[in-house]
């Protein structure tokens, strides 16, 4: 699903349902008006359309098939892990990333917000792919339809929280200004 954006975009919408379009106009309202945006693993930028458009925008991401089909926007072929690198920002938007680069989703969030005005992240709060019983199953499905992007281990982003609770706990260690649940997801403002 990482090959093909609309695949990407489709399985996206079966998985999140009504809640998809709910998850990033809740983001383009927190951001507001006038901001400088940068979308870490922007992946096919679905935030960008529910924007302001006094707002500006650039997206990174490391998957060229992704970037290649960027219909205009402003998008890099860029880690997010390139700190120095970032922009001059208001708004960091890291929207389902932290659950792909396990176990280094930490660093991100406090690098990222040592950045920037305001951090804000959407994550899920399920984890697909913890029943040990039946890795391979898992591992392939994830392989098929699921995280597998090509740029960090099974083993790595299944280590990614086994429940709410736990998500919970984490993003709370940062005081957030805000946390949310949206369908599957936390939406979480530092
Ligand atoms: C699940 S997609 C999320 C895309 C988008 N943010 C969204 O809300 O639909 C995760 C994206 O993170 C990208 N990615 C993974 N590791 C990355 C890294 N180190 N730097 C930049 N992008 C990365 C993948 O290529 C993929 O497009």
């Amino acid at each position: 699903m990482y090959r093909f954006p609309r695949l990407y975009n489709l399985l996206l919408k079966l998985v999140h349902g009504k809640y998809l379009p709910i998850r990033y106009k809740e983001i383009a309202r927190i951001i507001g008006k006038n901001k400088k945006v940068l979308d870490l693993g922007c992946g096919t930028c679905l935030l960008y359309k529910y924007l302001d458009t006094s707002c500006s925008y650039e997206g990174w991401d490391l998957n060229e098939h992704f970037i290649k089909n960027n219909k205009g926007i402003n998008v890099k072929l860029k880690d997010a892990f390139d700190y120095n690198n970032y922009p001059k920002t208001d708004v960091i938007v890291i929207s389902d990333l932290l659950h792909h680069i396990t176990p280094r989703h930490e660093e991100l969030i406090r690098n990222a917000q040592g950045r920037t005005k305001k951090l804000i992240i959407l994550e899920p709060h399920v984890n697909f792919y913890t029943n040990n019983k039946i890795k391979w199953v898992y591992k392939l499905l994830d392989k098929m339809f699921g995280d597998d992007d090509g740029f960090n281990s099974f083993d790595n982003r299944s280590k990614w929280f086994k429940n709410k609770k736990e998500v919970y706990n984490f993003f709370m260690k940062f005081k957030p200004k805000m946390i949310k649940e949206i369908g599957l997801d936390y939406l979480v403002v530092l």
